[in-house]
């Protein structure tokens, strides 16, 4: 598979505060990357830096931001703003700030899609009642119904290469969690998007994802395909959220705690102070990102171990 994203060295940062540190990252054509971390360890930041939104005093530096074989960076900002805007989809958390609240929403569907195949398309995903229903507006519908239209939306009006999906079943019941994924993974097959997919769950990590990104204190600590994260973890944070984790394939588990200060920083890792296997020099210098094959773990100890 093409690569259509390479990240190279991004970082992120709030006011000076640095939020994403030295991410690199590819995503091949077809792709589904999960990308998984505690709460604040920067991974709506770098979906925004990706997506080119960012709220003011946000800054964004990278060594390389490559979209299907065009250096971002070298674009001016409205050609780069335009640009992404055209060919990466967003699914917002949101459902409800996303549409109108005073016009039908089979209205609304069609200022971004109007084409015969409408009417099929929402039947496949269990939205036929927006056609059987066409004046109802949004507050008419669940917010499983609103949601998957936004996934529906996202990929079909303007057909981008790549979707951007922030934690887009968070809110939803189990049914409806388990149609949006089926909803994406169909996508993915009938359109060839790749997908960057935030998530606080692993299970749903193993039911869709290709690949995992894990994210901790604005570093990716480890990439890997979704095999070798769940069977063989390199990064000893990885193993503490697979660790956390009882019966990690029962749907609907999220990410469980783990032990020690999760504010906690030395001058070396940012894991070190929580870590069960550093030692001194974890605490004095930061790792490094080491590849293997594809993949890449940031640790002193696997350093070692390679
Ligand atoms: N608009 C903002 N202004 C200032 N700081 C921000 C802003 N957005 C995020 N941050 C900070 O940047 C860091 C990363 O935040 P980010 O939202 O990217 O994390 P996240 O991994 O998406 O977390 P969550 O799982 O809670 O959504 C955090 O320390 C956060 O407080
Ligand atoms: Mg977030």
């Amino acid at each position: 598979m093409a690569d259509l994203l390479t990240i190279a060295d991004l970082d992120v940062a709030y006011s000076g505060r640095p939020a994403v540190r030295g991410v690199s990252l590819t995503l091949r054509r077809g792709e589904i990357l999960g990308l998984v971390g505690e709460s604040g360890s920067g991974k709506t930041s770098l979906c925004s830096a990706i997506t080119g939104v960012l709220p003011a005093g946000a800054s964004v530096r990278a060594a390389g931001l490559r979209f299907d074989g065009r250096e971002l960076t070298e674009l001016s900002h409205e050609e780069m703003r335009r640009l992404r805007a055209s060919r990466i989809g967003l699914v917002p958390q949101r459902p409800m700030t996303s549409l109108s609240p005073s016009s039908p929403v089979l209205r609304q569907l069609r200022w971004y899609h109007d084409g015969p195949d409408l009417a099929d398309l929402l039947g496949q995903v269990g939205l036929r009642a927006v056609i059987d229903r066409p004046r109802d507006h949004p507050h008419r519908f669940s917010g499983g119904q609103l949601q998957r239209l936004l996934i529906v939306l996202a990929a079909l009006a303007r057909k981008p290469d790549l979707l951007i999906a922030d934690e887009p079943t968070t809110t939803l019941d189990a049914t409806v969690q388990a149609q949006v994924l089926r909803l994406l993974l169909d996508l993915r097959d009938r359109l060839g998007l790749a997908m960057l997919y935030v998530t606080h769950d692993l299970a749903v990590v193993a039911q869709i994802c290709d690949r995992v990104g894990v994210m901790y204190a604005g570093r990716l600590v480890e990439s890997g395909t979704v095999d070798q994260i769940f069977t063989a973890p390199r990064h000893p944070y990885t193993r503490a959220l697979l660790a956390a984790l009882p019966g990690r394939t029962e749907p609907g588990r999220r990410l469980g705690t783990i032990p020690g200060d999760a504010r906690a920083r030395s001058a070396g890792c940012a894991f070190a102070p929580r870590c069960p296997d550093a030692f001194a020099r974890c605490g004095e210098e930061e790792p490094m990102p080491i590849t293997i094959g594809a993949d890449v773990v940031r640790c002193h100890r696997a350093e070692e171990d390679a």
